[in-house]
């Protein structure tokens, strides 16, 4: 094709669209967030509606992959409907990357440090046979990657989740995890780990978003510490310092903030009051330049509630409500944890069905705990089952098809439509 000089140029500036527009396939990325919405490039509202896969234990890798290759695992997830993952991780492992002289720990070593010599070699031996395409020698971050990529391939947003600083089970107030300062809980460990994961996960098309910390809550084995920091205003304070080590590390990702109380709570934060004990609030303009990337996210575990409508109101006021058109702040807001024992009739009572209807009515995101069916080891206890697992044990099939099929697939569905 002969082009004329107007024609180069106009051949020229639709080469830059085609290339904008490629670049924008999905996920459509970066997400930002406009008042209670999160949006893509194209304007689309999007939420998550997904699971939790746990990668934060003593092993520090995506649990499951002993029993199950990632591929198939996600492609589970996919049939689900569900869009996301949160993917969670600790601390530790970015520690020991720089404690090794910024190599990762391999697989091989990462097994036998938390099963012991034995059951690690044959665990790692499991995985490796179900996974063919990693080795002894693989890394721990190359597993992260390899979930993210397959993610991708099936388009499942990646939620990071920093869960906890010390690779274990979470979370307890006494576990040396729960706040700013506890034992295992370096504030400067915690800005490094968070910003090189948002750094790493660049790499991932897949990657929208990362939660700073799981589940701040009060670290009653240090009574000091309890009662000089466990409040607003500290909170606030390391807060703006995640984000603002996340959003140096990577200005794309959206930046979850979870609330006190085992992230229960964000109240003051939602209504605009005194970060106490001091008197200053929450502001944007404490976020220069990314006020448009924070959301906000909030467990809920009452699973003996009798009554939906104190439920639903307790959400609201615990920080949903920022949702509303009325709210000082408004966040998009979504419930990252609740879950419960995956039997024929636990999802038929109160609490599971009354967070279902509200999540749909309020169009909220969220991820439900928990897609492992049972964990390479926790609380000391190796290949524990997990009852409220989506998997049965062996990750093969779903624990309670009769919640998947009479609620779950419905809630998904009510949540993206
Ligand atoms: C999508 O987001 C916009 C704000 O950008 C909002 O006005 C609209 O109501 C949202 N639509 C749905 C279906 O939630
Ligand atoms: C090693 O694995 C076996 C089989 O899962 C289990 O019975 C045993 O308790 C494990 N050993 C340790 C030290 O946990
Ligand atoms: C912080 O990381 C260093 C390695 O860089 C490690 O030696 C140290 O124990 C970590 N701190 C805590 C409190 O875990």
């Amino acid at each position: 094709m002969k082009l004329s000089f107007t024609g180069v140029l106009t051949a020229l500036a639709s080469l830059d669209l085609v290339k904008r527009v490629a670049a924008a396939g999905w996920p459509n990325g970066p997400l930002v967030t406009s008042g209670r919405y999160v949006l893509d490039t194209t304007g689309t509202n999007i939420t998550y509606a997904g699971t939790n896969w746990p990668g934060a234990a003593d092993v520090m890798i995506p649990e499951g992959l002993q029993y199950q290759s990632i591929q198939t695992i996600v492609s589970k997830i996919k049939s689900l409907g569900m869009n996301a993952i949160r993917l969670t991780f600790a601390i530790q492992m970015i520690d020991e990357i720089y404690a090794n002289g910024g190599k990762d720990v391999t697989l091989q070593r990462a097994f036998v440090q938390a099963l012991g010599q034995a059951n690690g070699t044959r665990v790692l031996n499991q995985v490796l046979a179900k996974n063919p395409g990693f080795s002894a020698s693989t890394t721990r971050v190359e597993v992260f990657d390899a979930v993210a990529a397959e993610c991708f391939k099936q388009q499942i947003y990646v939620h990071l989740d920093n869960h906890i600083s010390k690779g274990m089970w979470c979370c307890g107030t006494g576990d040396g995890n729960s706040w700013w300062g506890d034992t295992y809980f370096s504030s400067a460990n915690w800005t490094r780990g968070l910003a090189y994961m948002a750094e790493h996960a660049k790499s991932w098309p897949a990657f929208t978003s990362i939660g700073l910390r799981n589940e701040p809550r009060e670290p009653t084995s240090n009574a000091q510490l309890s009662r000089s920091t466990y409040n607003w205003q500290t909170w606030y304070t390391y807060m703006k310092q995640g984000a603002a080590a996340v959003h140096a590390a990577n200005p794309d990702t959206l930046i979850f903030l979870s609330g006190m109380n085992y992230d229960t709570t964000l109240t003051p934060v939602v209504r605009g009051t005194a970060l106490t004990p001091g008197s200053g609030k929450f502001s944007l303009d404490d976020f220069p330049g990314y006020a448009n990337k924070l959301v906000l996210e909030l467990h809920n575990y009452e699973n003996s509630a009798s009554n939906c409508n104190s439920l639903q109101s307790n959400l609201r006021n615990n920080g949903f409500e920022a949702m509303s058109a009325s709210a000082v702040n408004k966040f998009p807001v979504m419930l990252t944890e609740f879950g419960f024992q995956m039997d024929a009739s636990e999802w038929k009572k109160v609490y599971a069905t009354c967070l279902a209807s509200f999540v749909a009515k309020e169009k909220a995101g969220w991820f439900i705990w928990v897609v492992a069916g049972s964990y390479y080891i926790r609380s000391g206890i190796q290949d524990y089952d997990e009852g409220w697992g989506l998997f049965n044990r062996d990750w093969s099939a779903w624990r309670s098809p009769s919640y998947i099929n009479g609620a779950l697939l419905t809630m998904v569905k009510d949540t993206l439509k």
